[in-house]
């Protein structure tokens, strides 16, 4: 071996020795080596990640930190290397919330989990991961959420473009030329947050210095229960190279190291099995078990559930056709055990002379139900918010899934009855989201129904039942006009409610 040699040997071994796995601690810093071609930097003062460096690249955004919420500000910051993982706490001084911090060697992943004693200003609560758009230029669903030249029509949330369900979310990635980086949230990552399986919130949002990543616990976006408190999570944050998928079942068994609050480990749940069943084919049956604790879903395959590994305690458990629910129980889960309960649908499935659309919860056959999750309801790309229904000749895609009180005009279902079928009849209309009180209003031909009464709450899809008298239809050609009850301020603010499916039954 020559000197040259030797040295480059030598300085190969230095370089492995400082790429090893490990905490180094600074006087303002915590730096977390993966040895998976990750490192990144804490501040000791207030827990904030600061760098996120991936095969020597920068990753972390220049201007803001990435954090819980907008950073948890005066920290007790602690970290130490626990049966070969490195933990690092940060408990907040002024907030109820500490964020763990875990790396695992050779993953280039920063496990996370948060702990919440009660609910947080704002109201939300949401990992943000504030990355380089010059890196990462794509966010989650395209350029759905980019805000790159955009003009703000009524405040920030034009751009608020919810995102994927929680039964549907297992993994988010933003991406660049060189890596994407994900949010996973495995398991049973969701049991304490609030809102159920239906829940969505963004999952990126892409400007022109930050590509910001979130994860998002709780919302104070069309939240439907209260918050749940404890450790919420784990969850993590990855790297992976672009264009390849990175598994979505990670395992965080290790988060049971006892400095971590809140983790309840495998051997300390339970599970329940069961049928499920009366949802029609075509439809995704999905179970739901939810306390003021915990909550998990599933969705069953022909016929059959097996739920998640759940915390100890008695359960509300639904049952949904879709986002529907037809079908309540309860079931108690002990550690250890599998209980055994089955749900059976209760929706009744009536004769109709008509139905438009379907009732499954969401609006996605009806006009515009297909682009409204991605676009503004101002949006050119949209069709407009009026439209005439013709029973036996028009689509479910030319009645509008949203009415409202200040845009587009009343939708009118235009249908023929013969002599027989001139009585009274049930019309069942399904809405799933209302905002200002916004409800239906129904005028058959001259008459016009009561006033149902604002929604009380934003919860599960809602259905409004009502007669209609035999004297409001006539031989031959009827008109239904479906307005709104409610009014609010102009346009897109308007009272207004989604349309899930409507039906006049026989
Ligand atoms: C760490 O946070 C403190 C308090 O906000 C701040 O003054 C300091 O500049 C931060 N350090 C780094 C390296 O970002
Ligand atoms: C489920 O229970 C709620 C009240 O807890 C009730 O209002 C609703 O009708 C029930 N739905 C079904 C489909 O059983
Ligand atoms: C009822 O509606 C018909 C048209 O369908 C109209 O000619 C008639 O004037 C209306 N009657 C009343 C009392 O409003």
């Amino acid at each position: 071996m020559n000197f040259s040699t030797h040295a480059a040997a030598i300085l190969a071994l230095c370089e492995r020795a400082y790429a090893a796995f490990g905490l180094t601690s600074t006087n303002a810093k915590f730096i977390i080596d993966t040895d998976g071609g990750l490192v990144f930097k804490v501040n000791k003062s207030n827990g904030d990640i600061t760098s996120l460096k991936h095969n020597g690249v920068e990753y972390q955004g220049t201007g803001k930190a990435s954090a819980i919420n907008f950073g948890l500000g005066t920290s007790t910051v602690t970290g130490e290397t626990v049966n070969g993982y490195v933990e690092i706490k940060v408990k907040a001084s002024g907030l109820p919330v500490t964020q763990y911090y875990v790396a695992k060697p050779k993953e280039p992943t920063i496990y996370m989990a948060t702990y919440i004693t009660k609910e947080i200003d704002p109201g939300e609560l949401r990992w943000l991961a504030r990355l380089r758009t010059s890196e990462l230029p794509t966010g989650v669903h395209g350029n759905v959420g980019d805000t790159r030249g955009c003009t703000a029509f009524e405040g920030k949330d034009t751009f608020k473009c919810p995102d994927d369900r929680f039964i549907d979310e297992k993994i988010h990635c933003v991406s660049g030329s060189k890596v994407q980086v994900c949010m996973i949230m495995p398991g049973t990552a969701h049991e304490s947050s609030a809102s159920g399986p239906f829940m969505r919130d963004i999952n990126s949002q892409t400007g022109s210095s930050d590509q910001e990543l979130y994860w998002y616990m709780n919302s104070g976006y069309v939240r439907t229960e209260k918050w749940r408190f404890g450790l919420q999570g784990p969850y993590a944050m990855t790297f992976a190279s672009a264009g390849t998928k990175p598994s979505e079942d990670l395992d965080t068994s290790f988060f049971s190291s006892p400095n971590i609050q809140g983790y309840v480990a495998a051997s300390g749940r339970g599970t329940v099995t069961g049928t499920a069943t009366g949802v029609p084919n075509g439809f995704e049956t999905v179970v739901h078990w939810f306390n003021t604790n915990a909550q998990y879903w599933t969705k069953a395959s022909d016929g059959k559930f097996t739920s998640p590994l759940m915390k100890p305690r008695s359960y509300s458990m639904r049952l949904y056709k879709g986002e529907f629910l037809v079908a309540n129980e309860t079931v108690t889960v002990a550690a250890g055990q599998t209980a055994t309960k089955d749900i059976a649908s209760k929706e009744l499935d009536a004769p109709v002379i008509w139905r438009i659309g379907e009732f499954d919860g969401r609006p996605s056959e009806l006009k515009n139900g297909d682009r409204i999750e991605r676009m503004h309801p101002s949006d050119t790309r949209i069709s407009s918010w009026s439209g005439a229904y013709t029973v036996g000749q028009s689509k479910a895609s030319d009645f509008s899934m949203a009415l409202w009180s200040k845009q587009g005009t009343a939708a009118t279902v235009i249908f023929t009855l013969t002599q027989e079928q001139v009585k009274g009849h049930v019309l069942r209309i399904g809405t799933t989201l209302s905002f200002k009180r916004g409800r239906p209003s129904v005028m058959v031909n001259n008459w016009t129904g009561a006033d149902p009464g604002a929604p009380a709450l934003i919860d599960t899809p809602g259905v409004t039942r009502g007669a209609v008298p035999s004297s409001a239809f006539k031989v031959g050609s009827n008109t239904l006009t479906v307005g709104v009850y409610g009014s609010g301020d102009s346009t897109w603010l308007s009272a207004n409610y989604i349309v899930d499916a409507l039906e006049l039954q026989d």
